[in-house]
């Protein structure tokens, strides 16, 4: 069954070209008429198509035009869906996981599914980044006994289906535009997927009966230009220094005003820097391993005056300990169809390791694990979005979820290079 009918084919720029802007041209600049009625009509064509159900050839962001092609529903794929989301243990929970074809989503689906929790994975499986790695995790959560359904977070109807289907207790929701510095090539994905995205989740979310408790994941990067360190809970979010930042800052506010209006429970995770097994191709700790293999010269940056730029690395059995903990401990929420009966809980915690470490340090394990020398190209670090340092203050976290790392960077980043050497059949052909 095909949704091309219902699919959002919106994008922000062509609303642009209309209205306000040919207004202004006509009435007070000195453009002739001829450039006026040729952008009248160019205006139409383009408006042509963004009314057109196929309008796929005008639209460039792949989030977007791969909206228009997924396949869902019918009696076999309910029946999918209902099977992945059924409760195998007692006290069990049944849980949406968005984004679960992704890092984080994959690791946390696993874990709840082997505890005998009900999950659904949802995923778009974008090409952010090599979408052959989401397959495959894809076909691990299969074997795992996880379906992931292929959809986007935006679609509603999508999403209402999702919930006739199973009253889900809770949502996990990890789906995200991630990256700091990609979102000066690709904005619009960012406010689609973690902006509009993120409200639709809400909405659905808030009309379902019963409501689910609903975590998800925020980022250590609302702390921007914060300077004070350890980050705790309370410190100012207010100074953004990237677009990524900004779109979770924002979702932080949204997760209070569905709190606030609607009575849904909401945990909000900020995460340092999570990596591992499974790990993400866009990251430093994974490229790096990749082009210290290729001989390629890795940039490792520096902060002003040769500061050291360090990050509170995160291993991702602590992170996902972490996010069970906050399901686990999640209240209900209290409204119903779409009224608010009471308060409801609202939470942020910040999910670390509390121990900051050299990026330089990063590489010497690399090499270490690696046995090979790595280039190391020495680059002051961009004004564009990253910041020099983040520490997590984990007591509130350590408080009310239990939560304590265990694995450090030398042992976590032993994991995730024998993963990665076996999983790119670099290493001796052992496993699969
Ligand atoms: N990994 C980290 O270091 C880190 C740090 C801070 C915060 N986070 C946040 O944690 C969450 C998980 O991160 P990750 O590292 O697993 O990233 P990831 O990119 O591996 O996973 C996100 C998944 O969401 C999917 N997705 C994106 N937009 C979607 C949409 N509109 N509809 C449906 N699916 C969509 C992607 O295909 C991807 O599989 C994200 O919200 C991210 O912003 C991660
Ligand atoms: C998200 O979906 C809504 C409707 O559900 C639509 O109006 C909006 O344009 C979509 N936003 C993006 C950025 O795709
Ligand atoms: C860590 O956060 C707690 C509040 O959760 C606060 O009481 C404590 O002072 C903070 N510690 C540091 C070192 O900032």
């Amino acid at each position: 069954m095909s949704h091309l009918d219902n699919i959002p084919s919106t994008p922000g720029k062509f609303k642009m070209e209309k209205s306000p802007y040919i207004h202004r041209l006509r009435w007070h600049s000195s453009l002739t008429k001829l450039t006026f009625w040729s952008l009248v009509f160019l205006g139409s064509i383009l408006i042509f198509f963004f009314r057109s159900p196929s309008s796929s050839p005008l639209q460039s962001d792949p989030s977007r035009r791969s909206l228009s092609t997924y396949d869902w529903g019918g009696p076999a794929w309910e029946k999918r869906v209902r099977s992945s989301a059924r409760v195998r243990s007692r006290n069990g929970i049944s849980v949406l996981v968005t984004g679960a074809a992704g890092f984080v989503g994959t690791h946390v689906s696993v874990a709840l599914k082997r505890r005998g929790d009900g999950v659904l994975g949802l995923d778009n499986f974008n090409n952010y980044y090599e979408q052959s790695l989401k397959r495959a995790r894809q076909a691990l959560l299969e074997r795992t006994g996880v379906f992931v359904v292929e959809g986007d977070i935006n679609d509603s109807a999508l999403l209402k289906k999702l919930f006739e289907v199973v009253p889900f207790t809770h949502v996990m929701h990890l789906a995200a535009q991630a990256g700091v510095r990609y979102a000066m090539e690709n904005p619009s994905s960012y406010v689609h997927s973690n902006i509009a995205g993120l409200v639709s989740l809400l909405e659905v979310c808030k009309s379902a009966n019963p409501q689910p408790a609903i975590v998800w994941a925020s980022s250590s990067s609302v702390y921007g230009l914060n300077t004070k360190v350890p980050f705790s809970e309370k410190d100012r979010t207010d100074q953004p220094a990237s677009l990524y930042a900004a779109t979770k800052k924002a979702g932080e506010e949204i997760a209070h005003t569905y709190n606030h209006i609607y009575g849904l429970s909401l945990t909000g995770l900020r995460f340092f820097t999570v990596y591992g097994p499974w790990g993400r191709p866009d990251m430093a700790y994974f490229f790096f391993t990749r082009d210290i293999l290729k001989g390629k010269s890795i940039p490792i940056f520096e902060g002003a005056d040769h500061g050291t730029v360090a990050r509170d690395f995160t291993y991702i059995d602590d992170i996902v300990k972490g996010c069970l903990a906050a399901l686990d401990t999640a209240e209900k929420s209290t409204g119903s169809g779409g009224k608010k009966k009471g308060p409801a809980q609202l939470r942020v915690f910040n999910l670390g390791n509390t121990s900051p470490v050299p990026v330089s340090d990063l590489v010497s394990i690399l090499e270490k694990l690696l046995k090979v020398k790595a280039k190391r190209n020495i680059m002051r670090l961009p004004r564009n979005g990253d910041v020099q340092f983040t520490h997590a203050n984990i007591s509130l976290a350590q408080r009310e979820l239990g939560y304590k790392p265990t694995t450090d960077l030398q042992m976590g980043l032993k994991k995730f290079v024998r993963w990665y050497l076996n999983y790119y059949s670099l290493g001796k052909k052992t496993a699969a």
